[in-house]
């Protein structure tokens, strides 16, 4: 008689990585739509505690944790890593790809080096999504810059970034 093994599959985990500076519409399009080919996907803001951001990180992971409970998605948390290889982020997490979105060939062009290099250390593969067309141009930084200036950043952010957007600029005049 044949011996049966069972074996229970190890839940697919990726991560989606980046400064989250703060979360835009594109970046949610992308981990909702990453949560949903993966058992769990893990956001992790990646910061550099020496540089101070827009936001501060419990800040930018509080607007990730709304926005998504917001929309409905389950499998997704949160995690902030400072100066740290993000293979080695994957590693501690036990997370086996790593997901970007591209808005572009542009996106590809500087993405294309990171994954090899990525892969190359720790055979971690990084799979890239194409970002949703309504938000090609949208990226944390024009976002930040068109809300400093007075400009309507409704519906490319959530309404509690923009909101917090538009507090953050008054405050600093
Ligand atoms: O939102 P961003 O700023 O485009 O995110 C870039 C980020 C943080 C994902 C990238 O710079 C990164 O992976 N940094 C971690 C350090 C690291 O592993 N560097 C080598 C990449 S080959």
């Amino acid at each position: 008689m044949g011996t049966v093994v069972t074996v229970t599959p190890r839940p697919r985990r990726a991560v989606c990585p980046g400064s989250y500076d703060p979360v835009t519409s594109g970046h949610l399009d992308v981990i909702e739509r990453a949560a949903a080919l993966h058992d769990e996907l893990v956001v992790v803001v990646l910061h550099n505690p020496g540089k101070a951001g827009t936001f501060t990180v419990e800040e930018r992971i509080g607007f990730v944790e709304r926005a998504l409970a917001g929309r409905g998605v389950a499998n997704v948390r949160v995690e902030a890593f400072a100066q740290r290889l993000l293979v080695d982020v994957c590693r501690e997490l036990g997370a086996d790809v790593v997901v970007k979105g591209v808005r572009g060939t542009t996106d590809v062009a500087y993405e294309w080096p990171m994954a090899l290099m990525n892969r190359g250390l720790s055979g971690i593969e990084t799979l890239f999504l194409p970002g949703d067309p309504a938000f090609e141009h949208v990226s944390s930084s024009l976002v930040k810059e068109v809300a400093r200036w007075g400009g309507d950043v409704t519906g490319l952010v959530p309404d509690e970034v923009r909101d917090a957007l538009v507090a953050r600029l008054d405050a600093d005049g």
